[in-house]
């Protein structure tokens, strides 16, 4: 028997290239992005690589610099000035979203994120109790759910609940149906689990949790990284209420679990490489201590092999350069 055999099929590019099980392609990303009321100038998000916090004039610009990009598809945070409790107002985000819709139509396609911990004086993605020690959940949902509407009716192709209360999805669902806009999908954070690796994101969002109070963290509502079975059970169950597309976030760490329930239920699934997981790559790329391009294709690979077809990225503007290099 000849010494090399499985080497043969690594011997080249060329017939790497052909033996491939997975690839990436521009198409499959989507791009977040931050709309922020009342911004001046557009602002960095700290740790992260050509990522900000722009005002309504430099989204669109940003979105114009995407789209020639080759990216299309957007995830929309909607951070509002005024900070509420209650009667949250929609309509700067729902101002945003008509106007990108007038300008660029059918050329993109347009997922916004619901959720309220961007509203609230204390970053909870929810309404709390009088305690203020816990986060009520049809109080929440009904609110969830009027967001979503507003939002659907400006022009979302998508709405996308990253709050983690029970019932928002078939909530949501019967609100977008009764208003005539059961075109309009839902994008559920399925398995969102209650991670560290959110943090850049929750300063562009103004939405880190548990100031000045009793409820510091958001593990009464997001899944415990120790129970892979309570994701199963949250993705059965948006499945269940009409979610079009269900995601897992954060990706490279729930690798396992975006295997097990991609193998499980048969929908779209879309792993959210989040903020603080980019920043991870973009640090050590910054200090020499990794190759951009190399670590980005390698975890995105991962996704593809886990089983997404689609990956939400920071670095999705990148995309196109990196498949390229
Ligand atoms: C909040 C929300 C979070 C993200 C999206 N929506 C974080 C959180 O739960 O605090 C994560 C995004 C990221 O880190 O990139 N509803
Ligand atoms: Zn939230």
């Amino acid at each position: 028997m000849a010494a090399m055999s499985l080497r043969r099929n690594r011997d080249n590019r060329h017939i790497r290239e052909l033996t491939r099980e997975v690839r990436l392609h521009v198409e499959q990303f989507i791009q977040p992005l931050f709309a922020v009321e009342g911004l001046r100038e557009r602002e960095a998000v700290p740790g992260l690589v050509d990522v900000y916090r722009d005002t309504s004039e430099t989204l669109l610009q940003q979105i114009e610099a995407d789209l020639a990009q080759g990216i299309s598809k957007f995830l929309l945070f909607g951070v509002p000035a005024r900070k509420q409790d209650r009667d949250f107002s929609h309509a700067a985000t729902s101002d945003i979203i008509a106007t990108v819709r007038r300008r660029f139509g059918s050329d993109i396609w347009l997922a916004v994120d619901v959720c309220l911990c961007s509203h609230t004086t204390h970053g909870h993605c929810g309404i709390l109790n009088d305690n203020r020690d816990h986060v009520l959940n049809d109080a929440s949902v009904s609110a969830l759910a009027d967001a979503a509407l507003q939002f659907a009716q400006a022009g979302a192709d998508c709405v996308a609940p990253s709050d983690m209360q029970d019932g928002r999805v078939a909530a949501i669902r019967s609100a977008l149906d009764q208003a005539g806009l059961e075109r309009r999908a839902i994008m559920s954070y399925a398995a969102k689990f209650d991670s560290a690796f959110y943090g850049p994101f929750r300063l562009a969002a103004e939405s880190a949790p548990g100031r000045d109070l009793p409820l510091r963290d958001r593990a009464s509502y997001q899944i415990d990284p120790a129970r892979p079975g309570d994701a199963l059970l949250c993705a059965e169950r948006d499945a269940a209420e009409g979610a079009d597309i269900l995601i897992v976030k954060p990706g490279l760490p729930y690798l396992d679990v975006l295997a097990l329930l991609s193998a499980r239920i048969h929908k779209p699934w879309a792993v959210y490489q989040t903020s603080g997981e980019q920043a991870g790559i973009d640090l050590l790329a910054e200090h020499g201590l990794t190759n951009p391009v190399r670590a980005q294709l390698e975890s995105w690979t991962a996704f593809s092999r886990a089983g997404a077809s689609m990956i939400i990225s920071y670095a999705a503007r990148r995309a196109r350069r990196y498949l390229a290099a």
